[in-house]
Parts: C-alpha cells; sequence; structure tokens
C-alpha cells in the first residue's frame, strides 16, 4: 500500500485545552480529514469515550478510517457534509455530545493532489469540490456565470480588488476555448492584473482560487447554520472549538459566537481568537493564518 500524507493538525495543544476532552466523553469532529485531530482526541478519550466523525469528502474518510482502526469499537466515521450533523447524530442515537470540532477548510490532501483542482501550483482539471459525488465544479462556474457573477464572487469570497478585470478576462478568454484547467485560470488571471502586482507575497491566483473554491462548496452559506445546529447538540458545559482559515469564515464564527453568548446560552472561551505559535506557524505553512475560537454552552 502506498503511503499516505499524514495531514499534521494544526494547534493540537489548543484545541485540547479549550475542548478539555477527558476519558469518557462523546465527542463530534465535523471535518475529520486525516483524522489528526481526531486520533488525539480519540486517545483522550479511552478507553470509553466516543468518538463520532464527519466529512464529505470520501477520499478522506477511507485514510481517516486506516488511521483511527484502533479505535473502531468506540468510532462512528460517516460521509456528511456538516450541514447534515443533526440527522447524522439522530441516525447514532446520539442525544447530547460533550465536545465539537471543526477545523474549516481543505486538508493538504486535497490542496496538494492535483486532480483535485484547488492549486494553481499544479495542472489539473479545475475542479474543487471536496464532496466528489456534488455537481458543480469550479469549472462550471467558471464557465457558467456571467461577467457580473464573476466578479462579485471574486470580489466577496476572495476579496479581490482586481475582481472586475479578472472576470472580465475570463469571459473573454473562454470565448475562444472553454477553460479546464488550473493552471489555464491562474494565467488568465496573471495576464488580467497589473504587471509587478504583488500583494503580501501571495500567489496573485490565490484569491480568485479562494473564491472559487469557496463557491463551489458553498462553504459561507452553510457554516453559520451548521454551527447553530452544533450548538444545540451540545450538553450543559459542552464546548466547541472552530478553526478558520480566512477572514470570512471567522467573521461568521465570530458573530455567531457572540450572539449565543448575548442570548445568555454560551459563555465565549476565546476574547480574542487563538493563533498558533511561531514554532508551529514556521513548522506548517497551513496553520499560519489559523485562527481559533471556543464556546460552552451553558
Ligand atoms: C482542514 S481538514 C481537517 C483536518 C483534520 N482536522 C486533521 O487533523 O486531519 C478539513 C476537512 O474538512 C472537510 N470539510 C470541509 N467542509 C466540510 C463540510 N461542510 N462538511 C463536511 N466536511 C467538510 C474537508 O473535506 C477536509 O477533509
Amino acid at each position: 500500500m502506498t503511503q499516505q500524507p499524514l495531514h499534521v493538525p494544526v494547534m493540537p495543544v489548543e484545541v485540547a485545552g479549550l475542548l478539555a476532552v477527558r476519558p469518557g466523553m462523546v465527542v463530534v469532529d465535523c471535518t475529520l480529514g486525516l483524522g489528526g485531530h481526531a486520533a488525539m482526541m480519540a486517545e483522550t478519550t479511552g478507553p470509553s469515550g466516543r468518538i463520532i466523525g464527519l466529512d464529505q469528502d470520501t477520499e478522506a474518510i477511507t485514510i481517516a478510517r486506516e488511521r483511527l482502526a484502533g479505535f473502531s469499537g468506540r468510532l462512528d466515521i460517516i460521509k456528511s457534509n456538516f450541514s447534515g450533523l443533526g440527522a447524522v447524530l439522530a441516525g447514532l442515537g446520539v442525544t447530547g455530545v460533550d465536545a465539537i470540532l471543526f477545523d474549516l477548510g481543505v486538508s493538504s490532501l486535497q490542496l496538494d493532489d492535483p486532480g483535485r483542482g484547488f492549486s494553481f501550483r499544479a495542472d489539473g482539471p479545475l475542479d474543487m469540490r471536496m464532496d466528489r459525488d456534488a455537481q458543480t465544479t469550479a469549472e462550471d462556474l467558471v464557465n457558467g456565470f456571467s461577467e457580473k457573477e464573476l466578479a462579485e464572487v471574486i470580489f466577496h469570497f476572495g476579496e479581490e480588488r482586481f475582481s472586475r478585470r479578472i472576470a472580465h478576462a475570463v469571459v473573454a478568454a473562454r470565448a475562444g476555448e472553454r477553460i479546464t484547467t488550473t493552471a489555464r485560470l491562474a494565467d488568465i488571471v496573471l495576464r488580467a492584473l497589473p504587471r509587478g502586482y504583488q500583494r503580501n507575497r501571495l500567489h496573485p491566483a490565490t484569491r480568485t482560487f479562494q473564491a472559487l473554491r469557496i463557491a463551489v462548496n458553498r462553504e459561507l452559506d452553510i457554516l453559520g447554520e451548521a454551527l447553530g445546529q452544533a450548538f444545540e447538540h451540545l450538553v450543559p458545559g459542552g464546548r466547541m472549538a472552530v478553526m478558520a482559515f480566512h477572514s470570512l469564515e471567522d467573521r461568521i464564527v465570530k458573530e455567531r459566537f457572540r450572539s449565543l453568548a448575548r442570548e445568555g446560552r454560551g459563555v465565549l472561551l476565546t476574547k480574542k481568537p487563538l493563533r498558533p505559535g511561531s514554532a508551529e506557524d514556521a513548522d506548517n505553512p497551513r496553520a499560519r493564518s489559523a485562527r481559533l475560537r471556543a464556546i460552552e454552552r451553558i
């Protein structure tokens, strides 16, 4: 069997501390990925605790199952979008959860595989679906959206100030030939931007790719509602931690947590988001933009 990449969990110590995971707890990992955080929580909850892991990516599920095989008597792994958490828990007969984790975004498995189409660094099909059973790919959006729709998505989900220029260039390019690969899209974006354009040492296509990924997976549409739903399944004293990787996501988490605190239903465990320490930041590039927030149910 080939060696699979092991996703290095981000801020594991901080997550463990905020969730206060202890033996016997019922824990849900809503973004199982390659099972890094779940393995840690499975250890800590032993020997009698229960771990439930969700992911919408079949490939991630397969790898996590293998990695977590040692905990199989007290582990359930389900392929589901976390927007379906309520139904998953009902199906398992779970009525109260002690700790819930969301580690949002894509995993290294998804990002590093050119065949998944998330990255402009290697050429691949313009796909970007975390759930390969979902219908809409990035290719569909890039070739199907109007110029105005493209500009809006790139502006709102990519926070890209040259969104209109990029949308215009995409529409002009696809009039010649359908855009089907990441390299071609990256090239179109690069050419649409002013010469020498660089911001924060980001690749010029970073924001456009982020925007499309968010649109394809409807990431921001489902997040607020999913967090609310997850909170309802916590037992009193139960905790939820959420790691976000860009400001749009983090804003939704912040607002949802604040409103639960204002309603007197939860206590914020992080007034400001926790950030990774400089050692982790240097070792794991993915950690760099992480922001971790947590709340406890009253
Ligand atoms: C950053 S990775 C998680 C890594 C994991 N914590 C680990 O230590 O290995 C995020 C995972 O969440 C999944 N994911 C993202 N959004 C999701 C959603 N709405 N529903 C279910 N899974 C989702 C992705 O498919 C990806 O595998």
